[in-house]
């Protein structure tokens, strides 16, 4: 479904080139949940917005569904750190949005099933009853996920997330996760999650990929084969849950080694 080979991408700044990403191979199946993490700075929202059409790689070749990305697509949702939501509309209006910005450029109007599938992806997440409220009035994991809500409802068969509830306090964020979890297990969007958080990509994906420092390339490629709905608490698979944490963070931190040899040769004090 997202195919990525060979891909490479340099910022030009002033100061010099910023080598951000190098010989980038993945590739995601349909349908598949695949997270990634890695050191701040190491290329992993740079790899979403190639994914999204919001860059071009410098070298190699992006595709999704078997076509390159030129642009971004109707059928590529993304969702950032922040919700962004507008603060004049309202939750439903918010959520309606992209089917208007779609609607308006086909001249297509909107249907009434369409406004139905946001008042039930609303409701699905908790939100029933806050239809009418603005984004203010809303706690940041309401808005959070009125702004999951929006990404859902154009049915997209690709859902990028960069670190989407990294924003939010611990308790609402193993909140959102079971629901994002729960979302996944039901509609199935291919997905590329980025998070800084181990628990969370062992909790909701179905391949880790650790990415080394900068320039970014795919260090390693771990597989989490616990069988669905996953959880943190007392359950028969808590044992695997545990080892695939050990894993990964053993892997985080040998990407890590460079920067570790250098602090340490570095001058004392
Ligand atoms: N538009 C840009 N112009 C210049 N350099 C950029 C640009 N975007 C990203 N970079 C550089 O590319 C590298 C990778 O950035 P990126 O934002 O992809 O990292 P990241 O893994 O998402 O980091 P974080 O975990 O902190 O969000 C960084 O060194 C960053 O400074
Ligand atoms: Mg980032």
């Amino acid at each position: 479904m997202i195919e990525l080979t060979g891909v490479s991408r340099t910022f030009r700044t002033r100061a010099g080139d910023i080598e951000a990403l190098r010989a980038i191979d993945l590739t995601v199946a349909e349908g598949e949940f695949l997270a990634v993490i890695g050191r701040s700075g190491c290329g992993k929202s740079t790899l979403l917005r190639l994914v999204a059409g919001l860059l071009r790689p410098t070298e190699g070749r992006v595709s999704v569904g078997g076509a390159p990305v030129a642009r971004p697509r109707r059928d590529v949702a993304l969702m950032f750190q922040r919700p962004a939501l507008l603060p004049w509309r309202s939750v439903l209006g918010n959520v309606l949005l992209p089917l208007e910005i779609h609607g308006q450029a086909h001249r297509i109007k909107q249907s009434a099933g369409e406004r139905e599938r946001a008042r039930a992806l609303l409701d699905s997440v908790g939100l029933a009853g806050f239809h009418k409220r603005l984004p203010h009035e809303l706690s940041g994991g309401m808005q959070q996920r009125v702004a999951l809500c929006r990404a859902l409802v154009q049915r997209p068969r690709v859902l990028l997330m960069d670190e989407p509830f990294s924003a939010l306090d611990a308790l609402t964020r193993e909140e959102l996760a079971g629901q994002l979890q729960q979302v996944h297990m039901e509609v199935r969007p291919t997905t590329i999650f980025v998070t800084h958080s181990i628990q969370e990509a062992v909790l909701l994906a179905d391949r880790v990929a650790v990415l080394g420092a900068r320039p970014g390339r795919v260090r390693r490629i771990i597989a989490v084969d616990i069988p669905r709905p996953r959880s943190f608490g007392h359950n028969a698979h808590l044992a695997d849950v545990t080892a695939r944490v050990a894993e990964l963070t053993d892997l985080l931190h040998a990407t890590d080694a460079p920067m570790k040899a250098l602090l340490d040769s570095g001058p004392a004090g």
